[in-house]
C-alpha cells in the first residue's frame, strides 16, 4: 500500500507508563497481596515499561509496604508512588520509593469546574497554590515530579496551561492529562495535546492516562500521541476503575504494527506480551475476554473457511501481526462448522493423518461437518474419533 502518510514525529520515543499495580488495582473486586506485586512489577521490568506506577502508598500500611518493596527490588524502571496534593500523602510516596533506583512522586489534584466545587470545595486559586505546593514538597524528596490534573479534560484548556506552568515552575518535568471518566473523544484529546504542547516549555513530557468508559481509551491514547504526548498511562489487559484503563498491549502492538502511519516506537519488548497479560489476569482474578484484541483467546484464531484457506496459503491473508510477535503459539485453526476442506486436511495432517486418499477426507469432512452442527467446536480427539472410527468410504 502506497498511501501518503504524515510526515514522521519529531522525538517518535514513546515511554510506556504502566499503572497496572495503582489504577489496575483500582479494579472493583481486584486485591494483590506483597508477592503477587513483586511477581507482576518484574514482569513488568522484563517487558520493557519505562515506568512502573506501584501504588498509592497513602492508601494503607500494605500499600506502603507493596510499594516499598518494588522500590527496593525491581531495577530498570522508573518506580512511582502516587500521592494527592497534601503533604500526608507526599511523605507516605516519598518514602515508599526512595529505595528506588530512579524514583518518582506522581502527585494529582482536580481541575475540572465540578470537582473543584464539589469535591475538593476550593477556588481555582487554591487549587493552584496547593498544587505548586505539592510538586515543591515532591521536589524536596525526589528529582523526578510528575504533576496531573485529574478530570483534565473536562477542565477549561486556558486553567490547565496555568496550573500546568505553575507546576512546571515548581519542578515538575512529566505533566499528565487525565481523561478521568473516560470522556473525551480522539479529535479532542490531538487538540488538546497541541493546544498543550504549544503553550507549554519544550523540556516538558505530556502524558496521556485514559479511561475507557465509552471505549476509547486506546484511541484517545494514540490522539494524545499525535498531538504531542510522549508518555502514554496504561494497564495490562486494561484493568482499571469501572470500565478500566488504556491496555498497554494494544497502544504497543497499535504503533509496531502501523508504524508506516504513526511513526512512533516504544521501549517494550512485544514478545514478553502474552506472558505479562496472562499473569495478571491469574493474579488478579480478572478474565481476559476470549475476543480481546492481542491477548484474548481468540486473537489469533481462524474459524471460517475461507480464512483458514486464506492462512493456510499466506498467513498475511488474515493476520496484521503474527502470534509469536506477542508471545504466543502461532495461531490456530478453530475446527468448526464454518472450516473448509483445506484446513480439515491440514488439521488431519497435523494430528499425524498424512497421506489419506482424497475420497476419505472427503467422506470424513462430511462427517466433520455433521458433528461440527450438533457440538459446536470439534477437538483433536473428535477428529482422532472420526479418523479411528468405521473408516470404511461407502461404495456409491
Ligand atoms: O484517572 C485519573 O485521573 C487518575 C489520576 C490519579 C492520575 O488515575
Ligand atoms: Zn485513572
Amino acid at each position: 500500500m502506497t498511501q501518503p502518510q504524515p510526515p514522521a514525529p519529531v522525538n517518535p520515543r514513546i515511554r510506556i507508563f504502566d499503572t497496572t499495580l495503582r489504577d489496575g488495582e483500582q479494579s472493583p473486586g481486584v486485591a494483590l497481596g506483597h508477592p503477587q506485586k513483586l511477581e507482576i512489577a518484574h514482569t513488568l521490568a522484563r517487558l520493557g515499561v519505562d515506568v512502573i506506577e506501584a501504588g498509592f502508598p497513602i492508601a494503607s500500611p500494605g500499600d506502603l509496604e507493596g510499594v516499598s518493596r518494588i522500590a527496593r527490588e525491581v531495577r530498570g524502571p522508573i518506580i512511582a508512588g502516587l500521592a494527592r496534593a497534601n503533604r500526608a500523602d507526599i511523605e507516605a510516596a516519598a518514602q515508599a520509593v526512595e529505595a528506588a533506583e530512579k524514583p518518582r512522586i506522581h502527585t494529582f489534584i482536580a481541575t475540572s469546574p465540578i470537582h473543584m466545587a464539589k469535591k475538593l470545595n476550593l477556588e481555582p486559586d487554591a487549587v493552584v497554590e496547593r498544587a505548586v505546593q505539592a510538586v515543591q514538597l515532591a521536589r524536596s524528596f525526589v528529582d523526578d515530579v510528575e504533576f496531573s490534573a485529574e478530570d483534565a479534560t473536562r477542565s477549561e484548556w486556558e486553567f490547565l496551561v496555568r496550573i500546568f506552568k505553575a507546576a512546571v515552575e515548581a519542578g515538575a518535568g512529566t505533566i499528565n492529562v487525565p481523561d478521568t471518566v473516560g470522556y473525551t473523544t480522539p479529535k479532542e484529546m490531538r487538540e488538546l495535546f497541541a493546544f498543550l504542547k504549544g503553550a507549554l516549555p519544550e523540556h516538558v513530557i505530556l502524558s496521556s492516562h485514559c479511561h475507557d468508559d465509552l471505549g476509547m481509551a486506546v484511541a484517545n491514547s494514540i490522539a494524545a500521541a499525535e498531538g504531542g504526548a510522549r508518555q502514554i498511562e496504561c494497564t495490562i489487559n486494561g484493568i482499571g476503575e469501572r470500565a478500566g484503563n488504556a491496555s498497554l498491549e494494544e497502544i504497543v502492538m497499535a504503533f509496531h504494527t502501523r508504524k508506516d502511519v504513526y511513526g512512533f516506537e516504544t521501549g517494550v519488548r512485544t514478545r514478553e506480551i502474552y506472558r505479562a497479560s496472562r499473569l495478571v489476569s491469574r493474579l488478579s482474578g480478572m478474565p481476559v475476554q476470549p475476543n480481546k484484541a492481542v491477548v484474548g483467546d481468540n486473537a489469533f484464531a481462524h474459524e471460517s473457511g475461507i480464512h483458514q484457506d486464506g492462512v493456510i496459503k499466506a498467513r498475511e491473508t488474515y493476520e496484521i501481526m503474527n502470534a509469536e510477535t506477542v508471545g504466543r503459539e502461532a495461531a490456530v485453526l478453530v475446527m468448526g462448522k464454518h472450516s473448509g476442506r483445506a484446513a480439515f486436511r491440514k488439521a488431519l495432517n497435523d494430528l499425524g493423518y498424512e497421506g489419506l486418499p482424497d475420497d476419505k477426507v472427503q467422506y470424513l469432512f462430511g462427517r466433520f461437518k455433521d458433528l461440527a452442527d450438533r457440538k459446536g467446536q470439534i477437538y483433536a480427539d473428535d477428529l482422532r474419533a472420526l479418523v479411528d472410527a468405521r473408516t470404511d468410504v461407502p461404495q456409491t
